[in-house]
């Protein structure tokens, strides 16, 4: 009989072949298990300035989700700060695989998660939702003209118009202002949260009050993804929450963790046990 390990190795091959991430390592309430050395970049990435050039060619430009989602992916502003086109796959497969009723994502900044979660939930069930949320003003600060170089007069505007080419803008309730207030206001009770999209403050105190905000909404055996796990990645706070879950929130999660392509930003999925 072959060995269970060889069994997992080919799986998690097969795996990798089809989302181009992997498996890290699965564990129980307290990861702690991460690699001692994360790697930034998984394979060379020398001069990339977007993220176009990982734009998977099978992917339909006939269909306006993708069409818009490749505009966006073409604009410099959404490098390194969106979803890779692989971390958005990801998000994609969860999504379709998990088929949440109703997603909350923190962090919309241009869209990009928001167009991989939206398109995937509009696959499912008719009625799947996603509530986004953002304080909409990170954009000028970050790139300053981006604006003008966007043709659009706030990056409200600019999310609004990219969702409405791309037939997504009824499956979203943008909200600005901070997300974990916004999160704690919106009307989610009825309806509960079966997935939660972490990717706007980044501190550790913005990713914790990002999690407690949602969790009273967030159904047993829904499930919370960050983004940015990886220190390398220059954020602190996902990495802080995933290593001191015991503190935050013990024994009400099993995680697993993944490194994403092509640069190593890491993403974790955290489902809720308790
Ligand atoms: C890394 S970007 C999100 C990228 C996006 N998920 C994507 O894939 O394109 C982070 C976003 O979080 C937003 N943000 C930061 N702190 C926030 C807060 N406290 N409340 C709401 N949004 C916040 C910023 O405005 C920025 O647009």
């Amino acid at each position: 009989m072959r060995p269970l390990s060889s069994v997992f190795s080919r799986s998690r091959e097969r795996f990798r072949n089809a989302v181009g991430a992997y498996m890290l390592g699965v564990s129980r309430d307290v990861p702690g298990s991460h690699p001692a050395s994360f790697r930034r970049a998984l394979r060379s990435t020398t001069g990339m300035t977007r993220w176009l050039d990982e734009f998977p060619a099978w992917l339909n430009p006939a269909e306006p989700w993708i069409a818009s989602l490749r505009a966006l992916y073409e604009r410099p502003q959404t490098y390194p700060g969106s979803v890779s086109p692989q971390a958005g796959l990801l998000l994609h497969a969860l999504v379709q695989n998990i088929a949440p009723r109703t997603v909350v994502e923190t962090g919309t900044y241009l869209s990009v998660s928001t167009h991989w979660i939206a398109a995937a939930l509009r696959s499912l069930a008719p009625g799947a939702h996603l509530w986004s949320f953002d304080t909409f003003d990170a954009l000028e600060w970050k790139h300053p003209g981006a604006l003008a170089a966007l043709g659009a007069p706030s990056q409200r505007a600019f999310v609004e118009g990219a969702l409405g080419r791309a037939g997504l803008r009824e499956i979203v309730t943008l909200t600005a202002g901070d997300s974990s207030a916004g999160i704690a206001a919106a009307p989610l009770r009825e309806c509960g949260v079966q997935l939660a999209f972490l990717d706007a403050d980044h501190t550790p105190a913005g990713v914790t009050r990002d999690l407690r905000a949602v969790e009273p909404w967030l159904d047993i055996g829904g499930y919370l993804v960050l983004h940015d796990t990886n220190p390398a990645s220059g954020h602190e706070g996902p990495r802080y929450v995933l290593d001191n879950l015991s503190a935050i929130a013990a024994g009400r999660y099993e995680v697993v963790e993944y490194c994403t392509m092509p640069l190593d930003f890491g993403m974790a999925v955290l489902r809720r046990v308790g």
